[in-house]
């Protein structure tokens, strides 16, 4: 196998244990994954102490599973994602806990049944082949593929859940969405030093413009579906008509436009990451991508991609799984103890922040054999049977899993089935892509990939 690896980050930098707390200041507003401790990737979990405070980070894959799975009752979602993401997402099916989360995931869930994501495959394979068109109109030149991604996986968004962009303007949303996360990490460290909501930080104005711009688009959205409630078949009609079966209320419109929010937001970039990272890992593998390209040819006869065709695309879906375990899209899950909780080995006391490292988890010494080498062996029936459940979790694990699962899945087969036979991408000679963790784990630079058109 043409072999390259891709060294975990807490390898090339030195654990946290020997830095200075300025330093660990400094590492969380840059990039807070390399401040994870090397023992995150040895050991079952590693306790840390931030601003006075103790924090666990939980590796282990049964450990895990005491955590998001037997005793998820027993935790909530950080206050430090609230905070960072509050703002934004409101108290959306994304941060809401309790009767008000299971009533909002529920009135969600038939929009992600397999039958209805496989009658999205026109909106997808549409967006994908205009993608790609797109791409070989710029053959010769160089992209950023983040970019690239983010723009497919957003009209394909839009398209699935408000059925059409409903007057959006595109590029100001996306720039937007960006925007608004842009300060995560800040109130990530506001929040773990204590300090109050309004301390002034950098960015905190273009977040906040951000934000404000894309909460009114969605509001607006919102009171005119309402206006015009009729079935449009899309995620949208699903949530304007839906009523708590416990309560009978149904959502207001200010419910309804933080659940866009967080659906676009949650739904695009992270599966735009994962195809990212799969097209930078198959250009630094040949033999890899020679193979998928070979699959995609048997399974489609060399005609466009077709809705049958996707089940069929085995060794693709390997890739894009393994792509996933070295670069998970969302690399840390978090939560915060209820009460106290005693798992094997480990006492979590009540208030404790746990953070789920899925980026070291998919890197663990103890789990992998090779963990930091590109292997879609990794993901055969066979390997996947002989591994703990939950030492793979790109999507989260328990209730909390992510409701788009095979939604992203689904759509992420589909766009590189469609582009890679058509266009080759070649990384600029002397780029490295450092992963940054900014609530999802985006390349530093953008990816830059020169485009080639394949004969
Ligand atoms: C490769 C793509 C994706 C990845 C890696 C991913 C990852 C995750 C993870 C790790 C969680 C759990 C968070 C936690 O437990 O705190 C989550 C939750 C969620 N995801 Fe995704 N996601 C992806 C695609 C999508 C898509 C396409 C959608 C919607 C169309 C979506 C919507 C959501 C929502 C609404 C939640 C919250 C679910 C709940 O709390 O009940 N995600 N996602």
């Amino acid at each position: 196998m043409d072999a390259i690896t891709t060294p975990a980050l807490a390898r090339i930098a030195p654990p946290e244990t020997r830095k200075s707390t300025l330093e660990i200041i400094r590492g969380i507003i840059r990039n807070p994954i390399e401040n994870w401790p090397i023992e995150t990737y040895e050991e079952p979990f590693v306790w840390a102490k931030l601003f006075g405070k103790n924090l666990v980070m939980v590796s282990d894959p049964e450990l895990i599973k005491g955590i998001l799975v037997d005793h998820a009752d027993a935790f909530e979602k950080a206050l430090s994602m609230r905070r960072s993401l509050g703002p934004s997402l409101g108290d959306s099916i994304l941060l809401a806990e309790g009767a008000r989360w299971r009533w909002q995931r529920r009135a969600s869930a038939p929009s992600f049944r397999h039958e209805r994501i496989l009658s999205f495959f026109p909106a997808m394979h549409g967006a994908a082949e205009i993608s790609c068109v797109k791409l070989l109109s710029q053959a010769g030149q160089e992209v950023s593929m983040a970019h690239e991604m983010m723009r497919v996986t957003f009209d394909i968004i839009v398209e699935t859940m408000l059925s059409g962009a409903a007057g959006l303007d595109v590029d100001r949303v996306e720039q937007s969405i960006t925007d608004s996360i842009s300060t995560t990490t800040w109130s990530l460290l506001l929040t773990l030093a204590g300090l109050p909501k309004w301390t002034p930080h950098p960015r905190k104005l273009v977040a906040a413009r951000g934000r404000k711009y894309l909460k009114s688009e969605f509001l607006r959205i919102a009171k005119e579906r309402r206006a015009n409630p009729s079935d449009r078949n899309d995620l949208l009609s699903l949530l304007v008509n839906a009523t708590d079966a416990e309560t009978g209320t149904a959502m207001n419109d200010q419910d309804l436009a933080d659940n866009i929010f967080t659906f676009i937001a949650a739904g695009h970039e992270t599966t735009a990451l994962a195809l990212t990272w799969t097209f930078y890992l198959l250009s630094q593998h040949p033999s890899i991508e020679e193979r998928v390209l070979a699959e995609i040819a048997e399974v489609t006869q060399g005609e466009p991609l077709k809705q049958d065709d996707v089940d069929k695309l085995a060794y693709t879906k390997q890739v894009i799984m393994e792509s996933m375990r070295l670069y998970p899209p969302a690399a840390m899950v978090v939560r915060t103890a209820l009460r106290d909780i005693e798992l094997p080995g480990l006492t979590i006391p009540k208030g404790t922040p746990v953070n789920i490292p899925i980026y070291a988890t998919q890197r663990h010494k103890r789990i992998w054999s090779s963990p930091d080498t590109f292997d879609p062996e990794n993901f055969t029936p066979e390997a996947i049977k002989s591994r703990h459940r939950y030492s793979y979790l790109p999507f989260g694990a328990g209730p909390r899993i992510c409701i788009g699962m095979s939604f992203a899945l689904t759509e992420a087969a589909i766009i590189l089935a469609t582009i890679l036979p058509a266009v080759r991408l070649r990384l600029r000679p002397g780029y490295s892509p450092h992963p940054q963790l900014r609530v999802t784990l985006r390349p530093m630079g953008g990816m830059p990939m020169t485009v080639e058109r394949r004969t």
